[in-house]
């Protein structure tokens, strides 16, 4: 298929954008690299320079398109809450015009990186696909306004449409001589940031609060490797129905607790990593892990590369190189 990939030299777009073209399709790249980086985009993709909203409509408008796969997307939760303009104008509007140019040029499939945060608080856990959308910053809000577009233009355009809710992405995609991984000049995850620790950059890791009710009482988050999230992006172009939207989490069902992770980054990289006990953050949820039975079920999606120590250990591996 011939694909336009946008955010496609960030984190999880360029790494899918690799697994699109390892299975045979062909890759357009846009991205405005303003998260992202240049050397990401994988050579065999062709890469446009341009923001969403303005460059959109001119890359499908050259035709022959068979799907989008939409990456592009400012994702700071604390950015959202002081900035929230910038996630109405660079998420909402900027998709905005994507399905419009979507619509205009009949291109047949869209995937969307939807997110955990579209809803919020979970009152129950594992999270299914039906659970309340509460979205509590700006940022989740913009994912689930653009969810509720594209459903709308499924509908009334016969878009096949799927968005993917992706709960906390990790690891890297590592092979042969190309490694891509977690690079964010504003790093808010806590992989990458408990191994800048042990790379050197930074001096220790917070934890947020150590009486969660949780087993070792600090939060417990669902990691999922990027590699298994592009298997993911692969069958859903492949199940994807005209006129449907599918919503699917994606998360490996399993939780693991901040302590868990500096542990595993510890036995990884055999730096002590040293971490400082600060108050909890407002806002965080003590447990969020993803029920992804529906993907299992109707994409026949299986996570395969779930351990903590191979996530770790591949971001490592990524860190390490750079
Ligand atoms: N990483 C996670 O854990 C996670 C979890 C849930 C959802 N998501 C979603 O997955 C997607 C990818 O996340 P990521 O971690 O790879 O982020 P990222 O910042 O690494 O990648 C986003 C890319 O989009 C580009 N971009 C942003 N706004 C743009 C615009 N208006 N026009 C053109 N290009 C633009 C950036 O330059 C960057 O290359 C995002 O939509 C994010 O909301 C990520």
């Amino acid at each position: 298929m011939k694909l336009l990939v946008t955010g496609g030299a960030g984190y999880v777009g360029s790494v899918c954008a690799a697994h699109l073209l390892e299975a045979g399709h062909e890759v357009v790249v846009l991205d405005d690299l303003s998260t992202g980086h240049r050397d990401a985009v994988p050579s065999d993709a062709t890469f446009v320079e341009a923001e969403l909203g303005a460059g959109a409509g001119e890359v499908l408008a050259a035709g022959g398109f068979d799907g989008v796969l939409h990456f592009a997307a400012r994702s700071l939760v604390g950015e959202s809450v002081t900035e929230p303009e910038k996630y109405w104008s660079g998420n909402v509007l900027a998709s905005f015009r994507l399905l419009e140019a979507i619509r205009e040029h009949a291109v047949p499939r869209l995937v969307f990186s939807s997110t955990a945060a579209t809803y919020g608080e979970p009152d129950r856990v594992p999270i299914p696909e039906s659970a309340p959308t509460l979205p509590t910053n700006p940022y989740g809000a913009s994912k689930l306004a653009i969810d509720h577009m594209i459903t709308s233009y499924a509908t009334a355009h016969g878009v096949a449409a799927t968005s993917l809710r992706y709960f906390n992405v990790a690891g890297a995609h590592v092979a042969g001589d190309v490694h891509l991984g977690e690079r964010h000049a504003v790093e808010t995850h806590l992989i990458p940031l408990v191994l800048q620790v042990a790379a050197g950059t930074r001096e220790s890791i917070s934890i947020f609060g150590d009486d969660w009710p949780t087993p070792d009482g600090t939060c417990v988050r669902d990691y999922i490797h990027v590699d298994d999230l592009a298997d993911a992006h692969l069958l859903a172009l492949q199940h994807a129905t005209a006129g449907r939207h599918d919503v699917y989490n994606l998360g490996s069902g399993h939780g693991f607790s901040v302590l868990e992770v500096v542990e595993a980054c510890r036995a990884v990289t055999g730096h002590p990593i040293p971490a400082v006990l600060t108050p909890r953050r407002a806002g965080d949820p003590a447990v969020l892990v993803a029920a992804s039975d529906r993907a299992a079920e109707q994409l026949g999606w299986k996570p395969s590369r779930t351990e903590l120590q191979r996530i770790v250990a591949d971001a490592w591996e990524f860190a390490r190189g750079r």
